[in-house]
């Protein structure tokens, strides 16, 4: 697999939009239209969408805002939806570990992400990632960091 981050175009949107979870499906995770939408309201977000070959197999947002007056969303990943049949392959933990080359690139020391806690949610994942709690829970979600 040759997976890159690339960025949102008007030729790639349908492809990013159409990523589970579809808009008012079940999920720990918003729809990626949403995560859209957050992106052009705050223009710290950094959506991107991450392909194999030309594939698009997910999307990642990560989010730079060293200005927040939230410590935890200073710097790190803010979303990750991983298509269906691209789970398992690796997807995911290569989307994180752009993410925090992209952190090195900006000077950064330390990323974070939130998640939503229990079995049906990604902390395994995460924790495999090499985030760690840090104890702190924000809106219901568990906090994790990474040093990068
Ligand atoms: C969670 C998610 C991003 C993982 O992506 P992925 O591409 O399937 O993960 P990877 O293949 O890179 O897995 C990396 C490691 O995590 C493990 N892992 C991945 N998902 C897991 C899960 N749900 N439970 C337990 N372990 C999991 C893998 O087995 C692998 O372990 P290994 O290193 O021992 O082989 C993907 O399942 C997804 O999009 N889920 C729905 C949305 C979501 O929860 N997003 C995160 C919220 S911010």
């Amino acid at each position: 697999m040759a997976l890159t981050l690339v960025e949102l175009t008007p030729d790639n949107l349908d492809a990013a939009v159409a990523l589970p979870p579809k808009p008012g499906e079940r999920s720990t995770v918003a729809p990626v239209v949403y995560s859209l939408a957050e992106a052009y309201v705050n223009p710290t977000a950094w959506p991107r969408l991450i392909v194999d070959g030309d594939d698009p197999v997910g999307f990642v947002m990560a989010n730079w805002n060293p200005d927040s007056d939230i410590e935890a969303f200073r710097a790190g990943i803010w979303r990750l939806n991983v298509a269906d049949a691209a789970r398992g392959r690796g997807v995911g933990r290569s989307a994180v570990e752009q993410v925090v080359a992209e952190a090195r690139r900006r000077g950064l020391s330390r990323i974070t992400v939130m998640w939503v806690p229990g079995e049906d949610g990604p902390e395994e994942f995460y924790l495999k990632c090499g985030f760690t709690p840090t104890g702190e829970v924000l809106f219901g979600e568990v906090v994790g960091e990474r040093a990068v």
